[in-house]
């Protein structure tokens, strides 16, 4: 984790000398649940301990918002009032969880604020839901007596992503970001909103994750896409079965997804067919994970990044070629994690092989594409707080 001090210097740097409250929340990562959320199914992340850190204190003026983004050097103020906010990409964060916040009924007035991160932007790790709960807390504290609760401030953030910045994301990101527990994976039934805490500690094994470096960027993108495949086959389910209630795929077999096939065409097919099989995955690895049975657990992240690839995809060439080397390597099991597109994969690693793992996917990867995967062991962190 960041420095407070880091924070504090630059917002008394930038802004009027004085010193607000210091907020932070986490990154994450995802054992498995891909693209399961927004179809009603399960999850399984868990925050790590990176994340972002933002420093935020009321200005007194009716809805003026000064914000410093310390990373980038980059400052922007604007008001909470107008309708079009913000142009910079990081400060509609800022904007859209106010007027979300606003919406939960917190009277948000204008406020400074300056952040940073040391979670990977564009790796999958979700730095944007970092953002969103680390802001929803802050403003909730400094403006609303903390009586909006978790679960809305996670909901705000995905709104936030709905409303503000293109994404039609699912609630994994934020919820995991909010609730998040050292130590702990959670398990999401993302219909019921339903979890339980999962101590995570593999005897014997570990988690990393190896960066392509490949930029993911979901806004406008094939993510919106995948999204709306999976709607569409719900749609035809639900009109050839009216006497059923199908929301998401959640709601859907086996059965009914191959009466739809050939009106839905091969491409939402294939889409569909992954999210089932993530749904089922997610049990089994809970299952494998109450017996101790690691390599279990390994093959069914492998047969995610293979649904994720072929079926779903959102992998790319060196995301492919990371989860081969894996292969290769003997790695337990390897996978994609998160939106896709780019980004990380998350492999699970016995203690013995991890040296060697990393000596030969850096010098594969590196022959191939000119530069070395970033490497970050995984430490399971806690959720959004206040740090001071
Ligand atoms: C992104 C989204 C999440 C989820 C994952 C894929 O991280 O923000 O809601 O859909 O992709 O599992």
């Amino acid at each position: 984790m960041m420095e407070i001090d880091f924070v504090r210097s630059r917002f008394i740097k930038h802004f009027d000398g004085k010193t607000g409250n210091v907020y932070a929340s986490p990154g994450r990562i995802n054992l498995i649940g891909e693209h399961t959320d927004y179809n009603g199914g399960f999850v399984f992340p868990g925050a790590v301990d990176k994340g972002i850190m933002a420093e935020m204190r009321a200005n007194g003026t009716e809805d003026t918002v000064m914000a410093y983004a310390i990373d980038l050097k980059d400052r922007v103020d604007f008001h909470l009032n107008d309708p079009a906010g913000p142009r910079a990409s990081w400060a509609r964060y800022i904007y859209g969880i106010a007027l979300e916040m606003k919406k939960l009924g917190v009277p948000v007035k204008g406020f400074n604020i300056a952040f940073a991160g040391d979670v990977p932007l564009g790796a999958g790790m979700s730095s944007s839901a970092a953002m969103e709960s680390c802001f929803a807390c802050g403003l909730n504290d400094i403006f609303g007596d903390n009586k909006v609760c978790q679960w809305d401030m996670a909901l705000a953030g995905q709104a936030t992503e709905h409303n503000y910045c293109g994404v039609n994301c699912g609630i994994m990101d934020q919820f995991a970001s909010v609730f998040g527990k050292a130590g702990c994976l959670m398990r999401l039934d993302c219909r019921s909103r339903e979890f339980e805490y999962f101590p995570f500690k593999p005897d014997g094994y570990r988690l990393v994750l190896l960066d392509s470096v490949v930029k993911h960027q979901l806004a406008g993108s094939p993510y919106n896409d995948r999204r709306n495949s999976c709607e569409n086959v719900v749609k035809h389910i639900q009109a050839k079965h009216p006497e059923g209630k199908f929301e998401t795929l959640r709601d859907c077999t086996w059965e009914q997804l191959d009466e739809v096939r050939a009106e839905v065409g091969e491409e939402d097919y294939k889409r569909a067919r992954f999210v089932l099989g993530e749904k089922d995955r997610v049990l089994a690895v809970c299952d494998a994970l109450n017996e101790g049975d690691y390599e279990k657990v390994g093959e069914l992240m492998y047969q995610t990044h293979e649904g994720l690839s072929k079926d779903y995809e959102v992998s790319c060439e060196e995301l492919d070629f990371l989860n081969d080397i894996a292969k290769e390597c003997g790695v337990t099991g390897s996978r994609i994690m998160g939106g896709g597109f780019g980004g990380c994969t998350i492999n699970l690693v016995r203690n013995d092989l991890y040296r060697q793992f990393i000596a030969t996917a850096k010098q594969k990867f590196n022959e191939k594409y000119g530069h070395e995967p970033k490497v970050y062991d995984v430490v399971i962190g806690d959720g959004s707080r206040k740090l001071c």
